[in-house]
Order: C-alpha cells, then sequence, then structure tokens
C-alpha cells in the first residue's frame, strides 16, 4: 500500500451507488497515514450518511456551501488545505459540471480552485459512460490537463448488468492518488513542497504532443470459454502504461485501453477497460471516431488473442465422470492493428504495432520487418520475448522502413517507452 504520510485528501462524493466505497477510500488513506477532508454533494447524502464519514475522517464533512456556521469560503479554505482532490465516486453529472468549469456546489467549486491535482473515479451505468455527451466532457478534461481519471473499470453494475462504467476498487483509487502525489499529474507541484524529483523530470518533457490524441492498447484480452474460465496470455501491461505515461506527460490526449491488468492508471490518462478482442475493437472504434480522424497515434502494445474459443459456453463447463476432455473449437479472432491500417486513407493516424518474439536477434527483427509490411504500419517495437514478460525492463529495436536493422536497446520500460514516443513524435513531424 502507497504512503499518504503527511498529506491531506480533500475526498469529495458525488451521488452514485459506488458512494458507499468512498467510505472505504477514506478508511484506506487514513491507514495510508493521510488527513482526510470529506465533502459531499447533496445527492451523495442520499447514499451514504455524513455522520459516517465524519466518524471515520474526523472531520466535519462539507456540503452545504451557504452554512453561516463555516468561517471563510470553503471551497478555498478546502482547497487550500488539501494537497489532492479525489472526487470518488465522479457520476456523469460532475464530469459534465467539471469538464463546463462550473462551481455550482462545495465540490465542483473546490475542483476550480484546487492548487493540488485533481482525481475523479468514475461510476455510472455503461451506456452513461459510452454516450458521446460523457465521452466528449471525458475528453475536454483530459484535454484541459487538470483532472486525471481512475477507471471506470469493467464489471457489474448496481443494475445488475454488466460492462465498463463500474467505480475502480478503493484500493486502486488510493494508488493513483498516491501515483499523483508521487509523480506530479495535472497541476501537481503546485502544491510547492509537495513536488517530487520525478516532477521535476516531467516538467523537462518536451511538450511536443499537446494538441494530438494518442490511443495506446495494453495488456491481454481474455477470451471466454465458459463464464469462469478464459484463454489469455501473459502480457502485465507494464509497457502500454509506461507508453501511455510517456505519451500523457509530452502533453498528448491519451486514451488507454486496457485489458484484463493489476495496473493504476497513468496521471492524465483516460483509461477504457475492456476483456475481449472484441471489446477491444469496439473501444478502438469508439476512441478512434469515423475514418479515423479522431486520433493521430495508435500503438497497439496490447497481447491481443490471436484465437477465441469458437462459442463460449453460457453455462460452466462441467466434469463428465469418466467422459473424455472437452475439446474447444478456436476462431481467429479479427487483427485489429491490420484492421485500421486497412482503413487508412492518410499517413494518419501514425501506426505502432509490436512484435514479441523469441530467437535470434536476426530472426525477430526478419519478424518485426515481415510484420512492418504485413500489417501495413509505420513502426514496428521488435521484442525479445525472454528479456519482456513480466519484467519491469525490456529490450527492443525500432522498426521502420527506412531503418530495417536496427540494434537493440535495453532498459526499464519506463525509458524504452520514453525513446518510443520521441519516435513516434519524430513520425509525426515527418
Ligand atoms: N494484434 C492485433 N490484433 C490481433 C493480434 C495482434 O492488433 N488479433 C497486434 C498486437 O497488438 C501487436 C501485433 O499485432 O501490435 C502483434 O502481431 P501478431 O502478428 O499478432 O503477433 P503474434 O501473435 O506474435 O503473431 P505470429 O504468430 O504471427 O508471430
Amino acid at each position: 500500500m502507497a504512503s499518504l504520510a503527511g498529506r491531506t485528501v480533500a475526498l469529495a462524493v458525488t451521488g452514485s451507488v459506488a458512494a458507499y466505497k468512498a467510505v472505504e477510500v477514506a478508511r484506506l488513506c487514513i491507514k495510508a497515514g493521510a488527513t482526510v477532508i470529506p465533502l459531499m454533494t447533496t445527492s451523495a447524502t442520499r447514499f451514504v450518511g455524513p455522520v459516517t464519514l465524519a466518524g471515520i475522517t474526523g472531520e466535519a464533512v462539507a456540503t452545504d456551501m451557504w452554512d453561516p456556521s463555516f468561517a471563510g469560503e470553503m471551497h478555498v479554505s478546502i482547497a487550500a488545505r488539501a494537497d489532492v482532490l479525489a472526487i470518488v465516486p465522479a457520476t456523469a453529472d460532475v464530469l459534465a459540471r467539471l469538464a463546463a468549469g462550473r462551481a455550482d456546489d462545495v465540490v465542483t467549486a473546490t475542483a476550480l480552485c484546487a492548487r493540488g491535482p485533481v482525481l475523479a473515479a468514475p461510476a455510472m451505468h455503461p451506456r452513461m459512460w459510452v454516450h458521446p455527451a460523457t465521452q466528449e466532457n471525458v475528453q475536454a478534461l483530459a484535454r484541459q490537463g487538470r483532472v486525471s481519471l481512475v477507471g471506470p473499470v469493467h464489471g457489474l453494475v448496481a443494475s445488475g448488468e454488466s460492462g465498463v462504467g463500474r467505480m475502480a476498487e478503493p484500493a486502486a483509487v488510493v494508488e493513483a492518488i498516491a501515483a499523483l502525489l508521487a509523480g506530479g499529474g495535472a497541476g501537481a507541484g503546485a502544491s510547492g513542497e509537495g513536488a517530487s524529483t520525478s516532477h521535476a523530470k516531467i516538467e523537462r518533457a518536451p511538450r511536443d504532443l499537446v494538441g494530438k490524441h494518442v490511443v495506446v492498447t495494453a495488456g491481454p484480452t481474455h477470451e471466454p470459454i465458459d463464464p469462469v474460465r478464459f484463454l489469455g496470455n501473459r502480457s502485465s501491461g507494464v509497457m502500454g502504461f509506461a507508453i501511455a505515461s510517456a505519451a500523457a506527460r509530452r502533453g498528448a490526449t491519451v486514451t488507454l485501453v486496457s485489458g484484463p491488468v493489476a495496473l493504476s492508471t497513468p496521471p492524465s490518462v483516460r483509461r477504457v477497460d475492456v476483456e475481449t478482442a472484441a471489446e477491444m475493437q469496439g473501444a478502438l472504434d469508439a476512441a478512434m471516431g469515423d475514418g479515423l480522424g479522431a486520433a493521430d497515434v495508435l500503438v497497439m502494445a496490447a497481447a491481443v488473442a490471436d484465437y477465441r474459443p469458437a462459442q463460449a459456453s453460457v453455462t460452466k463447463i462441467k466434469k463428465e465422470g469418466g467422459a473424455p476432455p472437452p475439446t474447444i473449437a478456436l476462431q481467429t479472432t479479427p487483427d485489429l492493428l491490420a484492421g485500421v491500417a486497412a482503413r487508412r486513407t492518410s499517413a494518419r493516424p501514425v501506426l505502432v504495432g509490436f512484435a514479441l518474439e523469441t530467437g535470434s536477434d536476426a530472426e525477430v527483427l526478419a519478424y518485426a520487418r515481415g510484420k512492418l509490411v504485413s500489417k501495413k504500419v509505420d513502426l514496428i517495437v521488435a521484442n525479445a520475448a525472454g528479456e519482456s514478460l513480466g519484467k519491469p525492463t525490456n529490450r527492443v529495436a525500432f522498426v521502420t522502413a527506412s531503418s530495417p536493422s536496427p540494434s537493440f536497446e535495453s532498459g526499464t520500460k519506463d525509458a524504452l517507452a520514453d525513446r518510443l514516443v520521441e519516435r513516434v513524435a519524430e513520425l509525426l513531424r515527418a
């Protein structure tokens, strides 16, 4: 668990069924050493009692900006005390109000006045999350660079339906708060002494991707066999998350489409969680828009399953005593990267794929060159499998048409992600 020792977290609860999870977030923040100032919208008080939050945090709950017993301006005073504002859960309504810069309750007024980073953990029905209005608000927040999102994730929502809209788990929210404070996401560092060395490094990153929309995929896909089993692979998602983070540091608006992984969302990155190749395709279509016009770059770092069960069983497959093991018929998943390349009518978006291969360096490069041509992309990251999977480091070569036999570079996945994004920036300039 990350340390929040000595930090002050303003925890703003808005009106969603997931509001009960904010109580756990408050408890975890306090356990991590933080002081927690609770804020609630009026609708949030219908879902969870202010007395609960006051009891856990030992602080008065700010709900009514017009409370005459409060000395001073409530939002200014909370913003001055807090190192970070975390809006947990964040409804579609509060995202809309944040995007519009409204200050019509204590939560949005404090967000507008916040001196440190602002984190929102969206929670809503999946249809509300994919609604173009919500997605436009999320894009606006990403462009403004002032509010970072953690989640939503794929899973069950209050209605009993399943999809992307479920709030990130409390532990992941606390990790994201700690990461924002440590790494300096949107607006961090305004807190002065809170600015860390890594924040100083972030400030020095060239902001040459401002105004560019970079879409990154990461992690594995899980293809269901039945409700409890799936076909998957060992991808951890670390490399893709590092690329998303590196692109955001250079000022890009970043959409990270992630398969099932156990990683926190990097600061200032919009994350869409998916499980299957088909869901990843849907998320890519939504992020890149008709005619691919909404994206400048696509980096396919995800290890998309090449095959899926032709027919997933709707009930759990049971062992039949004495019967031979079942045979699972597979079908090929669509090649998402090649599909995007086939629809591309100009040099945009810049397309980057990965080739995770075993064999000698020469063989790995030969496979990568093959994929550069067959998938019709601009750059293939040739990746030595034995030196990548499950490790914090990697060994890669960036293969392009003009550099078909580059030398391999070793380093942390963060450092190599920076190098890759630098290459992408060059391709965008070319
Ligand atoms: N990819 C994709 N859609 C798939 C499979 C892969 O977009 N259904 C992308 C990956 O994200 C990666 C690249 O294609 O960027 C990997 O290429 P691929 O040919 O699928 O690699 P392998 O699965 O290793 O295939 P092969 O067995 O041909 O080496």
